[in-house]
Parts: C-alpha cells; structure tokens; sequence
C-alpha cells in the first residue's frame, strides 16, 4: 500500500526533512519538475527508485525560465492529480516551495551557463531560459544535496546544460537522463500537449516520424544537409512552423558534417498553432 510523501514547502522545513531522510546515510535522488505530471515523469520517478533510497520530487513552476510573452500564467498546474500520482509511486517527500520561499525579497544571483547552453538551438528562440533553468536547478541542487538527479532526454538540450553545470560547480551530484516516454503514435509525451486542439493532436506525431526517417536517410550514408532538408520539409507540410530541425553531435550538440563526427542527436522544435513542441532521438 502506498503512503502519503511528506510535503515541504520551506527551506528551514526541508532541512530538517533530509537530516531525517538522511538517518542510516540513506542515498537520494531528486526529480526536478514543474508538476502536471504525466508517465514521463512517472517513469523519472522510477528511475529514481533504481538509483537511490529515497526519492525527492520537486514541483515548483519557475517564473525565471519563461519570458514575459510565454505561458507562465496559463502553465497547467495539477497540484491534486501531482499528488495521487506521487503516493502510488511511494515517493518520500515533494518539496513544493512557492516563488517567495525560492525568490525571496531581494535575490539577486543568477547562474549564465555556456557551452551547450549557447549552441543555437533553444538558446535562440528562447533566450532567457537556460538561465533561468542553471539558476533553478543550481538551487534546487543546493537546497536538496541529492546524490543524483533525474532529468528527461526530452528536452535534450536541458539535460546537456545542466550535467555541464553540476560537473562544473562541482555540485557532487550524478545527473542521469532518462528516456523519453512516447504516446502510441510517437509523440513524445510533455505537460504542454494539452493545449494541442484535437486536430493539431492528430498531427503532432509528424515531428517524430520526420526524426526517424532522416536518421535512417543520415545512417544510410545520406548528406547530413539532404537528409535534414526532407525531414523540415515533411514537418513544415503538415503545418508546423520550424523553428530548428538539426542533426548535432549528442555530447557537445555543435553542429556535424558528418555521421562519422558523431554520436549524432537529431534535435527538433516547431510551433503547431498556439503550442511549441521540442523532440529529439539518437541516430
Ligand atoms: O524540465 C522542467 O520541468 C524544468 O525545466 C525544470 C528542470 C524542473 C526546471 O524548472
């Protein structure tokens, strides 16, 4: 039977938690996310329980990682559906801070992160985010001391930012990432696929089969330029509008020649309507 996780919404409060969770030198494991939990992050939480004794998930929008035009406001909040998903995954604590508790009065510290935080793929089009994603984590990271920390390969890019970070800082945490759950036509699953209408929802898988047919074109012997040209075309006919579709080296994400300079990551983000959606698979 599952139990209740201990829910903790103060710094002073999660201390005091983790020197309980920590009794026996017990190992944790931190899930970062913005709640509007679905199977992808149920099975973060299950990798988790792999890795560590006890597993803490974070649920806390963070205002700092969308600009002012994006959908800070309207990002779906979940908090009771969260919760039942999170005892039945016999999950230990949720730290649940609100933007004062996180922010507060004054806070003046930003982390700037570069490398694959600058390679001109979300970077470009959203050009506050891995900032306010370093800044975030850095804390969470701070705040929880986990001995690893689960992030998605969905949003690839993050992952790469944020395993640079903590190496970086010498944070003493394992990032791990985890792969990326899929609904049955491919699309990759993410909080923000419920704005899609239900005639954009029978589109959006184009984005996955777009990846896979050019990483069969790229393992063919295909020209990286060719192989990539068809699979925008692919997704800008179904009606998305691009924003990048690109074959990058997995590990530093710059850009490839060639499969030869790989492992190659095919990264995509395209806007369908009012919803931007970002997917990524290895070649
Ligand atoms: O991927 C997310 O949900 C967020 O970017 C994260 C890592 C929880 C930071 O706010």
């Amino acid at each position: 039977m599952s139990r209740s996780p201990m829910i903790v919404r103060t710094v002073p409060a999660l201390r005091r938690a983790l020197d309980g969770l920590r009794a026996r030198k017990a190992t944790i494991a931190l899930v970062p996310t913005m709640g509007a939990l679905h199977d992808g992050h149920v099975s973060l939480v299950r990798l988790a329980k792999r890795r560590a004794r006890k597993v803490i998930v974070s649920i806390f929008v963070n205002p700092t990682q969308f600009a002012p035009t994006e959908d800070f406001g309207s990002y779906p909040r979940t908090w009771k559906a969260d919760l039942a998903r999170l005892a039945a995954e016999d999950v230990d604590l949720i730290w649940n801070p609100d933007v004062k508790a996180m922010y507060p009065e004054g806070f003046a510290t930003r982390i700037v992160p570069e490398g694959p935080a600058t390679a001109g793929l979300e970077d470009r089009f959203r050009p506050h985010f891995f900032g306010g994603v370093a800044t975030v984590v850095g804390k969470l990271f701070a705040q929880v001391r986990p001995d690893f920390a689960i992030f998605g390969e969905k949003d690839f890019q993050q992952l790469r930012v944020v395993a640079r970070m903590a190496g970086d800082l010498d944070l003493g945490v394992k990032v791990i990432g985890s792969r990326t759950v899929r609904e049955r036509d491919g699309l990759a699953m993410s909080s923000r696929n419920v704005y899609l209408t239900p005639e954009e929802r029978q589109i959006a898988p184009v984005l996955y089969r777009a990846m896979k047919e050019s990483a069969a074109r790229l393992r063919a012997g295909d020209a990286v330029e060719d192989a990539m040209a068809g699979g925008a075309g692919q997704i800008a006919s179904a009606g998305f509008v691009l924003d990048y579709f690109e074959a990058r080296h997995a590990e530093t994400l710059a850009p490839i020649a060639s499969v030869k300079d790989g492992p190659v990551r095919i990264l995509v983000a395209a806007r369908l309507g009012k919803t931007r959606l970002i997917d990524n698979i290895g070649v």
